[in-house]
């Protein structure tokens, strides 16, 4: 056990010191480099906001593994949550490319994605639908903090939260309105058939 212990220990270790740039700048000029902030907070509000996004895919992805277990048996729930996992991790990336093409992620990367528990527990069909929204809310709510805090930073980084505007508060407010609509018909359709109406719901996602 102690073996085993030691040896997870040392693999993190290989991990850390792996994602660790240790490279000589090179006198390489920086001043290209916009994203300067004298708060710092723009900045680690974005690095949040990737975590965030992944621990959203995670999320998704336990919801997915959930609802294709052969006693629950329900592929189209299924279907729709690993689409959602691919499209948080999608979500990830493109933050994390966003960082690059800005020069901030020519240091350490370390920290930029943690491993957490996942605790996902769903009693139904609603149950995942209302816990979906619930993190969606989050997320959106996150996304709206962070283009405010980047646009009150000094120097204000207006391309990045126009560019936050665009490619994500969009998708977040049209996602919001369609598990709004899901939840509402399924809750609807509960009400008046009972049981079986999930697994006709399910049929249709
Ligand atoms: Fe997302």
């Amino acid at each position: 056990m102690m073996k085993l212990f030691a040896a997870v220990l040392l693999m993190a270790a290989v991990v850390n010191s792996q994602m660790t740039c240790r490279l000589k700048q090179h006198g390489i000029p920086n001043e290209w480099v916009g994203l300067r902030d004298t708060t710092g907070k723009c900045l680690q509000e974005m690095r949040n906001q990737v975590q965030m996004e992944i621990n959203a895919s995670n999320i998704y992805l336990a919801m997915a593994a959930h609802f294709s277990r052969d006693l629950i048996n329900r592929p189209g729930f299924a279907e729709h949550f690993f689409k959602s996992a691919r499209e948080e991790r999608e979500h990830g990336r493109k933050l994390i490319e966003y960082l690059s093409m800005r020069g901030q992620l020519t240091k350490d990367v370390t920290e930029l994605i943690q491993l957490i528990d996942v605790d996902v527990k769903i009693d139904s069909g609603v149950d995942a639908l209302r816990q979906a929204l619930e993190l969606e809310t989050k997320v959106t709510q996150s996304i709206r903090s962070l283009i405010k805090t980047c646009e009150k930073s000094s120097p204000s980084w207006y391309h990045l939260s126009d560019w936050l505007i665009t490619e994500y508060l969009e998708e977040q407010l049209t996602g919001e309105r369609d598990l709004a609509g899901k939840l509402s018909t399924l809750t609807k359709m509960m009400d008046s058939q009972g049981a079986i109406a999930e697994f006709l719901f399910d049929k249709q996602l």
